[in-house]
């Protein structure tokens, strides 16, 4: 895993933008797996200002959401789809058709989920996963205990999901109890994941998901099973690594490797 901690929410929001923009340079008609919640809105943010400046390109991007809540349809203001729509996709130029959230009220869920991964399939892949998580280290609404290997498929929301996500309604009992998420298993075979964390609320869920055991109590930890993972978080997220010096020693060196400087990594020193 890559860990980069940075000063502040700005920051991550600026480097997370970085490794989209990056990969869409490289391949302009890559697919995208995002993620809802208060989290990638920095990032979001810092597209549509590329967008609107730069006149970054999304025409040939697919997207793909990880979860939407079971029983709202696509226009109520709380459903992922409109949270996408709102914050993202309507300020970009991104072809709607190529944006895919799953469907709230598909009542077949075996069959919608079958759907949405073999639509994922038919697309080639998710070049890059974009996660947020929830205070009991959940990616996408993959709860402690789901399975590491699960696929997308219908999840009970544990209470302390619904209590984080209450402010998004107003109340708790407005919260949807069900969700179609993609699994575990689904999010492991992106290409890359980008892990965000903004806050201390975060600091026990990303230290458990970084260095503690790989557990299904903590969905995000299966995340060490990846061979491309970054993790970047603000210094609140990461007050509780016990090896953040090593993350940012691990940092300044790719820094320096980028830039060439071998002689300050003492590359030739010995020859
Ligand atoms: C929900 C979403 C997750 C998200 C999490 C954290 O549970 N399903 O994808 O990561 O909320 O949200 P926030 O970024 O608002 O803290």
């Amino acid at each position: 895993m890559r860990v980069i901690i940075l000063p502040d929410a700005e920051a991550v929001a600026r480097r997370a933008a970085r490794f989209v923009v990056d990969l869409m340079a490289k391949k302009p008609a890559c697919v995208l797996g995002l993620a809802t919640g208060s989290t990638p809105l920095g990032a979001y943010r810092e597209l549509i200002r590329q967008h609107r400046e730069s006149g970054l390109d999304f025409s040939h991007v697919t997207t793909f959401n990880l979860d939407e809540y079971v029983g709202l349809g696509p226009s109520h203001p709380q459903s992922y789809r409109q949270f996408m729509q709102t914050n993202f996709f309507d300020q970009i130029n991104v072809d709607v058709n190529r944006t895919h959230v799953p469907d709230g009220r598909a009542l077949n869920f075996e069959h919608s989920c079958r759907l949405y991964e073999q639509r994922i399939a038919e697309a080639g892949g998710i070049d890059l996963q974009i996660l947020g998580i929830g205070t009991d280290g959940h990616i996408a609404f993959n709860e402690p205990g789901s399975s590491l290997g699960s696929r997308t498929r219908l999840k009970t929301l544990t209470s302390e999901t619904i209590r984080d996500n209450a402010r998004f309604f107003g109340s708790e009992e407005d919260v949807p109890r069900l969700a179609i998420t993609m699994g575990v298993g689904t999010i492991l075979e992106s290409r890359c994941c980008l892990l965000m964390a903004i806050g201390e609320s975060k600091a026990t869920a990303i230290r458990d998901t970084v260095e503690g055991p790989i557990t299904a109590q903590v969905t995000a930890s299966a995340l060490q099973l990846h061979r491309e993972v970054i993790v970047v978080v603000d210094e609140a997220a990461a007050n509780l690594l016990a090896r953040k010096d090593y993350y940012a020693e691990v940092e300044q060196a790719q820094t320096l490797l980028e830039a060439g400087d071998f002689r300050a990594l003492g590359i030739g020193k010995h020859a």
